[in-house]
């Protein structure tokens, strides 16, 4: 169960994507600091969004507060659809973040899901993390950050409750058939989740309220995969809204 201190109660989505922006800020810049570059995967969904504008908007009153020529892009799961199809994790990314930012396209790392076979795209970018972390045969990608959001059924990247990725414990990142969606996703697996340095969740609204309360009162991963983030050497950091935290029992709600 995720430990209460690890949660913080904000008011809005707003206040979510504020505190979110702060975090990533600091993250990156302790992060290019500690080893000369800062690797986040972003998360998909239409929560980031309002994180994304705020970090472009800080990034155009002060250009240096990021240095996001050290910045890599990675992203936790995309759906099995061409990067500019509405659907696309990468496409809400580019549109809200990455195309107004100066970032080097090198540094931009997206799954290649316009490849018909999903599970070639999860190769491919297994490829990629491999490359880019320099990684051995069995080795994890450890990010510095990995941003998450969970759905109103308790999944996070694309861990949906009774899929196949759940099992995974070796691969990085699989493709992952969604019967209820009748469709292919790319995910990254637990393991590389909780090899993260940081990991940090965002829900908002109602709609998520049900299945937060049973995320941090007591319910089962295998129903709620969220519940799986557990960085096994990192921080976890969850920044829910009141009125997605409405039902979690035993929760500071700040003021
Ligand atoms: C995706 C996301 C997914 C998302 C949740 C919450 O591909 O959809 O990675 O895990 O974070 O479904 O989505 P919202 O932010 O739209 O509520």
């Amino acid at each position: 169960m995720p430990e209460r201190s690890n949660v913080r109660v904000l008011d809005d989505l707003q206040g979510i994507s504020r505190a979110a922006a702060d975090e990533f800020v600091a993250v990156s810049r302790q992060s290019i600091k500690d080893h000369g570059r800062f690797t986040v995967a972003l998360s998909g969904g239409s929560t980031p969004k309002a994180l994304h504008a705020i970090l472009v908007e800080h990034s155009a009153k002060n250009p240096k507060l990021i240095d996001w020529s050290r910045v890599q892009i990675f992203f936790g799961d995309e759906r099995h659809v061409p990067p500019d199809h509405p659907d696309s994790n990468f496409r809400m990314a580019n549109e809200t973040l990455l195309s107004k930012v100066p970032i080097p396209k090198e540094n931009i790392h997206r799954i290649r899901c316009e490849n018909s076979d999903a599970v070639q795209a999860a190769a491919q970018y297994d490829a990629e993390l491999a490359q880019v972390f320099q990684l051995e045969a069995n080795e994890f990608p450890r990010f510095d950050l990995i941003l998450l959001g969970m759905g109103p059924d308790g999944h996070t990247a694309s861990l949906f409750p009774k899929t196949a990725a759940l099992k995974d414990l070796t691969k990085r990142v699989v493709a992952n058939w969604v019967q209820k969606f009748n469709t292919w996703r790319v995910t990254f697996t637990r393991p590389t989740i909780n090899n993260a340095a940081s990991v940090m969740l965002m829900v908002a609204g109602e709609d998520k309220a049900a299945a937060l309360a049973e995320v941090m009162n007591g319910g089962s991963p295998e129903t709620y995969p969220v519940k799986y983030v557990k960085p096994t050497n990192g921080t976890v950091i969850w920044l829910v809204d009141r009125a997605a935290a409405r039902l979690v029992k035993d929760i500071d709600r700040g003021k």
